[in-house]
């Protein structure tokens, strides 16, 4: 969803500071983009639709000023537009605003406020109306707060105020961090906006407000006190949030790959053995999160079933509410979530959490909001994942998983063995002439219309996942199947020349895999076999090492980059899918 960003400190560029920095957060949304500072205490707004990453940074290179804030948007309420396109101003102008989530009351602020002082179709414009409302007899800092309480919905705004030499923000269940370094202070949605200037960080929780003046305070708007916030210092580096010599951050991500395996899973042991006591003892192990995450809770369904002996079950976090039925203080939800700020996600959780059950979050980004509200959490350390398409999160989701599932079933150190060897044999499987061939692979396909997957056991969800990765990259039609059911259907739709994929691993389903491909190649079907090994009806043989159980995740990575190729083939922008945002904070 929206990514925000503003500054405020000595510099004297903090228009072109904010401009720089929202590059960064354009994953976040890219249908429109626009900046507010302050010059002569005068607010200056400048917005445009399209991506800022094609923009010049030519209207902010004069423009002296302190203080600025920018926004791009993923559309929710209204249209794409530039009127639309943040920040918006109150009628009288004296308050600017930025904001990221829904105002679900929004109509009924306009109603009470008259409908004519509004002039965008978007629900933040109440938030800049409130504010400037109730600015008229009390100080800026009170006028927020006071609007604060009656806002419903989620969101992460952040104020500037023609009278005040200040920038307030506040957020209800969408991510807002402070950046800190002497003298200065970014508030960001996520933190490679501000990489390049501090490490330094306050993670915002909800219903608390920041007022950044001569000095950043923290205030509580439950009790409307004023608090103290813990500075952590975050691990990511510049260099790891850049896309480097790679065209694309969707390209960069696959081949981090060669890398992340070891990272996600190097955690601390007697963590990890505490956790998998804690799954055993519970009555009830739910795995829920979206898309691509939730693609990897699927697959460790097997996880567990196979290498522990566990029954856990799976439900994408939309759907996990229903299931309040089964929870008791005993059952524990774990969660998957690259951006630990997914609202279903979070949804879940407080699901889980009123019926007194726990929650273990398995999270890429550090201090995010599903990480910090569990009862344990796991960080995968993949570095900033940029791409909307997940891929090196996913892996590493599917890893530590894994690993997880081996420590329950008390053979932690096989785990680790066979996850160390996969990274190993991930690392030379993304050689130059891999990654030739997969390309020869998207020329072979790239002007097909439709694509199927299909896989078997964890390679099953895999094939679904598969099909999300060419699907929102390429916008081929893809659909993944488990192998056993095309026969119930999906067959019907093969066609003589119909790219086909087979995501086949070297364990006790593999033949009753390879019959489901020979089913497809006797019907025309355009074999492409993800196998060890060959078989005389592959058309193309993308060959990757024998990772045994661990298969998924070596399975999925060759898929990923023929998605990108296909991506790049087509024209499209492979780390900017139309219509999808990297992190979904609206429900
Ligand atoms: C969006 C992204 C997907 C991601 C999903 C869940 O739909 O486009 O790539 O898998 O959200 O995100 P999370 O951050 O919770 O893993």
């Amino acid at each position: 969803m929206c990514g925000i960003f503003a500054y405020k400190g000595y510099q004297t560029n903090a228009t072109e500071l904010v401009f720089e920095g929202l590059k960064n957060l354009e994953y976040r949304g890219y249908d429109s983009w626009g900046i507010a500072w302050k010059k002569n205490q005068q607010i200056q707004v400048y917005k445009q639709v399209g991506k800022i990453s094609e923009a010049s940074s030519e209207p902010f290179a004069e423009q002296e000023s302190t203080l600025a804030m920018s926004h791009s948007r993923w559309a929710t309420h209204g249209a794409v537009t530039q009127n639309n396109a943040h920040p918006h101003f109150s009628s009288d102008q004296s308050i600017a605003v930025i904001h990221n989530g829904i105002i679900e009351n929004y109509q009924e602020i306009r109603d009470r406020l008259g409908r004519s002082r509004f002039s965008t179709e978007t629900d933040t414009e109440v938030i800049a109306e409130l504010i400037a409302e109730y600015r008229k007899t009390m100080d800026f800092e009170s006028a927020a707060k006071k609007a604060c309480h009656e806002f419903e919905g989620r969101y992460a705004f952040i104020a500037m105020s023609q009278e005040d030499d200040m920038l307030i923000a506040a957020r209800r269940g969408s991510p807002l961090i402070l950046g800190v370094a002497a003298g200065e202070w970014f508030l960001a949605s996520d933190i490679p906006a501000f990489l390049k200037h501090t490490r330094e960080v306050n993670y915002l929780d909800d219903d608390q407000m920041v007022v950044i003046g001569e000095e950043a305070r923290f205030i509580d708007l439950l009790s409307d006190m004023e608090i103290q916030k813990r500075t952590v210092t975050i691990d990511w580096t510049e260099e790891e949030a850049q896309k480097g010599d790679y065209d694309h951050f969707m390209l960069k991500e696959i081949m981090d790959q060669k890398e992340t395996i070891m990272r996600a899973i190097n955690q601390n042991e007697e963590e990890i053995l505490k956790i998998a006591e804690y799954i055993k003892k519970a009555r009830g192990v739910f795995l829920s999160g979206c898309g691509t995450a939730g693609k990897v809770c699927m697959a460790s369904e097997y996880f567990f079933s196979i290498v522990a002996n566990r029954h856990v079950n799976f439900a994408p976090a939309s759907e996990f509410p229903i299931y309040h039925h089964f929870l008791i203080p005993e059952s524990l939800l774990i969660v998957v979530s690259q951006s630990g700020e997914t609202a279903d996600v979070l949804e879940a959780m407080k699901v889980a959490k009123e019926k007194g059950a726990k929650v273990l979050s398995i999270v890429n980004v550090q201090g995010s909001s599903i990480a910090r509200t569990s009862d344990f959490s796991l960080q995968i350390n993949a570095g900033p994942e940029k791409a909307v398409a997940s891929t090196k999160a996913a892996t590493s989701q599917l890893s530590l998983l894994l690993l997880i599932a081996y420590a329950v079933a008390g053979r932690l150190e096989e785990g680790k063995k066979l996850l160390i060897e996969t990274a190993s044999m991930i690392n030379d499987m993304l050689n130059p002439r891999f990654l030739k061939y997969i390309k020869e692979v998207a020329d072979a396909i790239n002007h097909s219309e439709h694509t199927y997957i299909i896989g078997k056991a964890a390679n099953y969800p895999m094939a679904l996942e598969s099909a999300i990765k060419i699907q929102e990259v390429s916008y081929i039609h893809a659909e993944g199947f488990a192998a056993g059911e095309l026969k119930h259907g999906p067959i019907a739709l093969i066609t003589p020349g119909t790219p086909c994929i087979a995501l086949i691993a070297e364990d006790e389903v593999r033949q009753d895999i390879l019959n489901s491909t020979m089913e497809l190649k006797s019907r025309g079907a355009y074999i492409i076999g993800v196998s060890p090994n060959m078989h005389e009806c592959f058309d193309h043989w993308i060959r990757v090492p024998d990772a045994g159980i661990a298969s998924p995740i070596v399975n999925v990575i060759p898929i990923q980059l023929l998605a990108y190729h296909l991506s790049v083939l087509r024209g499209c922008n492979p780390d900017m899918p139309r219509n999808l945002a990297k992190s979904v904070t609206v429900k």
